[in-house]
């Protein structure tokens, strides 16, 4: 880059954006601060420390360090620090998180130095000694662009999403619809062999096939309509039965792994409207994943199921005892074909769950804990209204 066009560059990028972005909000916002003299180093730090959470590194090891297990917004760095280089630890952190703002702080400003900091994606260069304004408007401005970029990234990644869930949904409507002809031959002969006198012993077990039979006919009819966006499969809900129908199905698995089941259900629960074979499903998901996490643990297996209402939702929280979600995968599980099951995981069952709440106005969330450990799935369907019937 030529001086010229360097010198147009930083007026127009880190100069130029003053206006653009006079004082936005910056609380709440991770700030670190890398400098080797511990003066300066808490000098900055007691300008965010009352609002923001802040962090100090006395070295670019030590700053690369808390990159890794902290989510940092804004890095602050110092040039000149014995080992990395304030420019070498800026390249190695926008290597490996691209999004991060990288304020730089330099004693003696030399133009070297500073191409490379535009090159490498520094936000701001900052000569010593500054002001404190100064430099409390040039991390307000880096942070309102690392909100402008995250809120950017999230908005690509939930189309991503979007368009994955188009995709996967016509591959599917064709297997289902495909489904719907042998459901109907196996369900024919069972019927048949139910009439059979010789086969009467066998009744209670052709007669278990017959409801699971039913239950993948519902599954098939209900996502088709589901797919084509039929409003007809909607009818008045109540969670606490949708529970109690999923406990019904799950019976056979819940027994077996000796899993003790907790109900926490409001009885006085408003309605909400909804897809009875599709919530179910949700429900039947989550219990299938609690399940498969609590498989095989020594200390007692609990699933809790809570029903509550608040704020027009109509709430079901799942809740299981074992080991939870790690923090770092809980933005991925409702995406869908992320497993950590090594074998077996599709990874759709989540991203089904979501798919079907966001249908019907709701949302699902990862709640907070209210063991020590154990995962716990929250989902919000909106309160059905009586007089609007
Ligand atoms: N109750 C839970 N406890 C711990 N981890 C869970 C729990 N539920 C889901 N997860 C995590 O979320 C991931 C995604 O779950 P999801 O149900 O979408 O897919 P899966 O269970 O891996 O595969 P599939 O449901 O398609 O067979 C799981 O692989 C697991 O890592
Ligand atoms: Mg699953």
């Amino acid at each position: 880059m030529t001086d010229v066009v360097l010198d147009s560059w930083i007026r127009d990028n880190w100069l130029a954006e003053a206006d653009e972005d006079a004082a936005p909000e910056l609380s709440g916002t991770a700030i670190l601060i890398v400098d080797d003299e511990k003066g300066p180093r808490q000098a900055l730090r007691r300008l965010w420390e009352d609002t923001n959470d802040t962090y100090v590194a006395a070295d670019g090891r030590e700053a690369l360090e808390l990159l890794e297990s902290h989510s940092i917004d804004v890095m602050i760095t110092d040039i000149r620090m014995p080992g990395m280089s304030g420019i070498e630890l800026l390249r190695a952190a926008k290597k490996r998180f691209p999004c991060l703002e990288v304020v730089i702080l330099t004693g003696c400003a030399d133009l070297d130095t500073a191409a490379k900091a535009v090159e490498w994606g520094a936000s701001a260069y900052l000569q010593k000694p500054f002001r404190n304004q100064e430099i409390q408007t040039h991390v307000a401005r880096a942070m309102a662009r690392r909100r402008r970029n995250v809120q950017r990234r999230n908005l690509e990644r939930l189309a991503l999403e979007a368009n994955r869930f188009e995709t996967l949904g016509r591959v599917i409507s064709g297997m289902i619809h495909d489904l719907g002809s042998p459901l109907q031959v196996v369900s024919g002969y069972v019927e048949l062999m139910m009439a059979t006198p010789e086969l009467a012993p066998f009744r209670d077990s052709l007669e278990i096939m017959q409801n699971q039979i039913q239950h993948c006919t519902d599954i098939v009819r209900s996502t088709m309509s589901f797919l084509r966006h039929q409003e007809d499969t909607l009818i008045l809900l109540n969670l606490n039965e949708v529970v109690e129908a999923c406990l019904n199905v799950a019976a056979p698995i819940l027994r077996k792994q000796e899993v003790k089941v907790v109900r926490q259900l409001n009885t006085s629960l408003p309605f909400i409207q909804g897809d009875f074979v599709l919530v179910r499903q949700c429900v039947l998901n989550l219990i299938t994943n609690a399940c498969q996490a609590m498989e095989g643990q020594r200390a007692p297996q609990r699933l809790t199921f809570t029903t509550w209402s608040e704020d027009g939702y109509v709430c079901l929280g799942v809740e299981d005892t074992g080991p939870g979600v790690p923090a770092k995968y809980r933005n991925n599980v409702f995406q869908s074909f992320f497993s950590t099951k090594e074998s077996g995981g599709t990874g759709l069952g989540l991203s089904v769950v979501k798919n079907v709440v966001d249908k019907h106005g709701g949302r699902v969330e990862y709640g907070p804990r209210n063991g020590d450990t154990g995962a716990h799935f929250i989902l919000r369907f909106p309160q059905h209204d009586m007089e609007e019937n």
